[in-house]
């Protein structure tokens, strides 16, 4: 019966979003319940912040066709949009939705998101992208790949203007990857999310390999090996969750400065423990993160990238209740050497922050460059450029604590005055040289070693003559390329006073196009 009363059409609205509302088959619905995910909606209740969800474009149908698909047309199309708050701060999001058409993307369905995405970048907030689809809506044909195209151009246009961050919790494969691969972050739920550009199948059929999804394209893999995924959680509420943590340090665009909070641990809070941390044997490792832990706000640190290229640290952190990006070698993993790997860690890092006003706080500990030719031929000359590149570039406060070694090009690398920081502090345990004393003396001394009665008795004492001339912090300081040496313990406040003034830091870049860094 068509509604005639105002009453009856505002009922029949109702049902309408009732229908939109549970638009997956109850069988679809059992499978994904099966596979331990959760639905679009729930999703998006566990994002944003309780009853905040405003849903736009509920009543979207495709308007396909081919193969029949005119029969079927549910309201929404297969992914739910909108915006909300998380934490107070608003978001905009959309959520694909795997019981609908596979979440398949076809016109509508790619409309919907243009749009969220338009309207996040127009009102400067941050994007959240939930995934989990079959991709190309295949009766949709080229259709679905332009609209694929749209999006991706969008995430372009808002790259460094707005957050955005994806959640992938299903399949995402085949040129849809390159959504998420765009954002800033990709977060991944183990075992059950899975990216790949081709599928274990066409592996086989191409180069042989057998391989499992998992291992081809799970979490752990992305997590681990390719350095795609920047967080991984065992479960989808955990993802969820990290993800709105993630959110509390970032601003809602590059034109608003991050979210500053009142602190609870003491600006002035001194930490006597920073003193022992440091091995008399500068060959002994000792793990970064317990110093970034003992500075920083209530020892809270995300890290991102956890668990791939370990040799570099990266992640956020609040110091005086100011949201900072922390980069920090980790002398536990490959002596904190700069390889590959972390320099493309490192530089994508870097410039994440700078694009966000997170200013930068880089703890040192650095032997060098990985040498070999496994990096010399995988281009280390090119990687390593990069994090040069992004910390010349970066102008947001720079400050730097020299813990132990900075040695050599890395010195210079790793958010030295050199490349622009703006505030560098060095604990006496710093030793800053072109390399370290054993390299220094076999260079500089092998003619005199070669011609000596005892070589190693001789190398002994031209290597502690060495440690006494360079591997200290004092001829960086006599030229002021460190401002102080300073006592461990008070490495926070003395961050937390250089952070306050440096906020008002402001730097004009070159007029230019755009910078031409080593990709
Ligand atoms: C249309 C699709 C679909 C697709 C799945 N479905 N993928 N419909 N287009 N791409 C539908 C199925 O027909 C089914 O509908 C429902 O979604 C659930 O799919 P199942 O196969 O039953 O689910 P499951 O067993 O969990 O397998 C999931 C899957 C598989 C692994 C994702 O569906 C699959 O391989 N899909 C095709 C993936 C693919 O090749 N996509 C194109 C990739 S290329 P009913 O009605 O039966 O419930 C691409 C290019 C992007 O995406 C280009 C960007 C530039």
């Amino acid at each position: 019966m068509t509604p005639r009363t105002t009453r009856e059409r505002i009922e029949a609205v109702e049902r309408l979003r009732e229908e939109a509302a549970h638009a997956g088959s109850p069988a679809a619905v059992e499978r994904q319940r099966e596979r331990g995910k959760l639905l679009a909606r729930e999703r998006i209740e566990l994002l944003l912040d309780a009853g905040s969800f405003t849903e736009l474009d509920a009543f979207v149908q495709h308007r396909n066709p081919n193969f029949g698909m005119m029969e079927r047309r549910p309201y929404g199309d297969g992914v739910v949009t909108g915006h909300g708050t998380v934490e107070g701060r608003r978001v905009f999001v959309f959520s694909q939705d795997f019981t609908v058409f596979g979440g398949s993307l076809g016109e509508a369905f790619a409309e919907k998101i243009v749009k969220v995405m338009d309207m996040a970048l127009r009102f400067g907030c941050p994007v959240v992208g939930i995934n989990d689809s079959g991709g190309a809506r295949i009766q949709e044909g080229v259709v679905s790949l332009a609209g694929y195209a749209d999006i991706f151009v969008r995430n372009v246009d808002a790259s460094g203007v707005i957050p955005q961050i994806s959640l992938v919790m299903g399949p995402c494969a085949g040129g849809a990857v390159y959504s998420p691969a765009i954002t800033d972050f990709v977060m991944m739920v183990e075992e059950t999310s899975h990216m790949f550009i081709t599928g274990p199948e066409v592996v086989k059929t191409v180069t042989g390999e057998e391989v499992s999804f998992e291992e081809l394209g799970g979490a752990a893999t992305h997590a681990s090996r390719s350095g795609v995924a920047h967080f991984t959680a065992p479960d989808e509420r955990a993802l969820i969750e990290d993800c709105r943590y993630l959110l509390s340090f970032l601003p809602p665009s590059n034109a608003a400065p991050a979210p500053w909070e009142p602190p609870s641990d003491p600006v002035d809070r001194e930490d006597a423990e920073l003193e022992e941390l440091i091995p008399d044997d500068a060959a002994k490792p000792y793990d970064m993160h317990e110093i970034i832990r003992r500075v920083v706000d209530d020892a809270e640190f995300l890290e991102v990238q956890p668990r791939w290229a370990e040799n570099l640290i990266c992640g956020f952190a609040r110091l005086g209740g100011y949201p900072v990006g922390v980069v920090a070698n980790q002398p536990r993993a490959l002596a904190g050497v700069l390889d590959i790997s972390s320099s493309v860690k490192g530089a994508r890092f870097v410039r994440t922050c700078d694009a966000f006003n997170l200013p930068l706080v880089t703890f040192v500990d650095v032997p060098g460059f990985l040498p070999g030719t496994d990096q010399e031929w995988g281009g280390i000359i090119r990687h390593g450029a990069k994090l040069l590149y992004a910390y010349c570039e970066a102008t947001v406060p720079k400050l730097a604590v020299i813990t132990r070694k900075a040695y050599g090009g890395a010195y210079d690398v790793m958010s030295s005055k050199h490349v622009g920081s703006d505030f560098n502090f060095a604990w006496p345990t710093a030793e800053v040289a072109v390399m370290g004393p054993d390299g220094a003396v076999n260079i500089v001394f092998r003619k005199e070693l070669e011609g000596a009665d005892d070589p190693d008795a001789r190398r002994s004492e031209l290597v502690e003559q060495y440690r006494e001339q360079f591997a200290n912090p004092f001829t960086a300081a006599e030229r002021g390329y460190v401002d102080d040496v300073i006592a461990p313990r008070r490495t926070r406040p003395v961050l937390i006073t250089a952070l306050e003034a440096s906020a008002g830091k402001r730097v004009a870049p070159p007029r230019r196009k755009h910078g031409n860094i080593p990709l």
